[in-house]
């Protein structure tokens, strides 16, 4: 027996060297932090549960017989964080570069099937240089069985996905179909193609940094959520994050105490709204004194800033926040911020977590690009995301809502369950000069009469009284009382039953 424990402890010994102290302290140079370290720093102190530690690859080719190392690559298990249960994968670059082979791929969808199962989210952390290249198929084997299993899990368990190192190839597919990615700057690149192929094929010179870092993904491409200064930020901010989030499709929102009142009154918004409809100003501001404690964790802050996206909590739950941004591009929507909320607003709906829409959108943005973009197909997104969501859903209008913009934008006829206005609102098809330029074209070599026009139809609809004798708004607020009246609506709201008709599912323009 002695011997079996003796023996037990030297593997378990071999099995958290990875692949040896050298290569520790090379990863360490690299300022990253191990795989088993990450994990450290993520789960709960001392609750991580290891599963397959010994697990080992079968591949006999280019003298991998002799090469095995217990746990092959990546560690996997499971913990809690801030005491709620968590499944975790994290790849050990250290172990044949954290590669991915059949066995090692067998790990991750045990944990995968397992969180399924108990309904619980998982977070994989990425260092890894890729199909493990000696096993041939039966690695992009193991990767399409990762593919497989991402899929299913979305929309039932949450999925988030670190990038601390390379992910390059195929590899990227699977963070790609996981809800939330995290990079960490200089440290971690996501890309289909690598420099060297991108300058035989398309001639052009570019680092891995530029092709695929951090601050790409995060500013030009979309694909990363945030992105973080090193592995610790990156690990803490994801503690954050998974407090925010529902541990399955059926658990609920977490709910969390808090000191702040839901009565609570912020008379500094009466003057948020600039008296130039012009003027912009940062809904940002809004956002914060509104929610719990002002806490905002916003993602994406720094893709299509036109909108703003994250998690809040009203009353201590969780609520989805999406709004538009005047401060950049007058807010309006585009290519990027459509496709940006559209996804937000499906996996709050997903989830059960009630949606939270601040509305200030001049329309949709004009132009040659953004209609060859696709600007139809895309601003749809948001559109069908919208109309499909049955969880709670409040608006608030503090200014503009202008044209097809207004619809989209959680409006009373894509089933918005309460729908204020501020004073300052102005619900029209378009601006008032825009629409007399149109209607009184005749008079246009007559600035005056224009100019007179304009006033009368400002007057008309640049309120929200035209919207409200209609029903499309429930109530005009005062600006101070906006968190109390979105904490009533979304407690009135708590037992909202509503389903949409049976499909296979729907057909989003993708
Ligand atoms: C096996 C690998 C490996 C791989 C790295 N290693 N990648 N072993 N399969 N894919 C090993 C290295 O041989 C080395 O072993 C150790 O890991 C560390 O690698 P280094 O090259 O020394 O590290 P570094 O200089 O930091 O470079 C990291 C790297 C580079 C950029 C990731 O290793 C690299 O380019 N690897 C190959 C990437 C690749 O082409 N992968 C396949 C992509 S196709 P030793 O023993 O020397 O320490 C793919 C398809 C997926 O992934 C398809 C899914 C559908």
């Amino acid at each position: 027996m002695h011997d079996i424990i003796r023996q037990l402890e030297a593997k378990r010994e071999k099995a958290r060297l990875g692949g040896g102290q050298k290569r520790i302290t090379s990863q360490h140079a690299k300022g990253k932090l191990t795989a088993r370290e990450r994990i450290e720093l993520l789960l709960d102190e001392g609750c991580f549960e290891e599963w397959d530690m010994f697990k080992e690859h079968r591949c006999v080719d280019f003298g991998m017989a002799e090469q095995t190392v217990p746990g092959d690559g990546v560690v996997t298990g499971y913990g809690t964080v801030n005491g709620r249960l968590v499944f975790v994968f994290s790849q050990d670059f250290t172990v044949f570069g954290g590669a991915l082979s059949e066995a090692h791929a067998e790990k991750i969808c045990k944990i995968m099937d397992h969180a399924m199962k108990v309904g619980a989210p998982v977070i994989g952390i990425n260092d890894s240089g890729g199909a493990r290249i000696q096993e041939g198929v039966a690695s992009l084997g193991g990767y399409a069985e990762v593919f497989q299993r991402n899929v299913l899990a979305s929309g039932v368990i949450p999925q988030i996905s670190l990038i601390m190192g390379p992910c390059a190839g195929g590899a990227v597919y699977s963070p790609a179909m996981t809800d939330f990615i995290f990079m960490v700057q200089d440290s971690s690149y996501m890309f289909v193609t690598g420099p060297e192929v991108v300058k035989t094929v398309t001639h052009e010179e570019v680092t891995a940094e530029e092709l695929g870092g951090a601050s790409t993904h995060s500013t030009r491409s979309g694909v990363s959520d945030r992105a973080y200064e090193n592995d610790v930020e990156a690990i803490m901010m994801t503690r954050r994050l998974i407090d925010f989030l529902p541990a399955s499709n059926k658990a609920g929102v977490p709910v969390r105490p808090t000191a702040d009142s839901s009565e609570r009154m912020d008379e500094s918004l009466d003057t948020l709204v600039p008296d130039n409809p012009n003027k912009p100003y940062d809904m940002r501001e809004l956002i914060i004194k509104i929610v719990d404690e002002g806490d905002f964790f916003e993602l994406q802050p720094e893709y299509a800033k036109n909108i703003l996206i994250g998690f809040g909590r009203m009353e201590g739950r969780t609520v989805g926040i999406v709004a538009n941004q005047p401060l950049v591009l007058a807010g309006c929507l585009d290519i990027k911020s459509a496709i940006k909320a559209a996804r937000f607003v499906r996996f709050c709906d997903a989830f059960g977590i009630p949606v939270v829409t601040f509305v200030d959108v001049p329309g949709f943005m004009p132009g040659t690009a953004q209609e060859y973009g696709g600007i139809i197909k895309h601003g749809a997104k948001l559109l069908y995301a919208y109309a499909e969501c049955t969880v709670p859903k409040v608006t608030v209008i503090t200014r503009k809502a202008y044209g097809g913009a207004y619809d989209v934008m959680s409006s009373k006829h894509l089933r918005g369950d309460v729908n204020f206005a501020w004073p300052s609102a102005e619900i029209a098809v378009m601006g008032p000069k825009g629409a007399v330029e149109i209607i009184f074209r005749e008079e246009k070599n007559n600035p005056a009469k224009l100019a007179e026009r304009e006033a009368e139809y400002k007057s008309k609809f640049a309120n929200p009284f035209v919207a409200g004798a209609r029903g499309y708004i429930d109530d005009v607020i005062m600006p101070h009382e906006t968190r109390k009246r979105i904490c009533r609506s979304l407690a009135m709201l708590r037992d909202k039953q509503l389903e949409n008709p049976w499909r296979k599912h729907g057909n989003i323009p993708l």
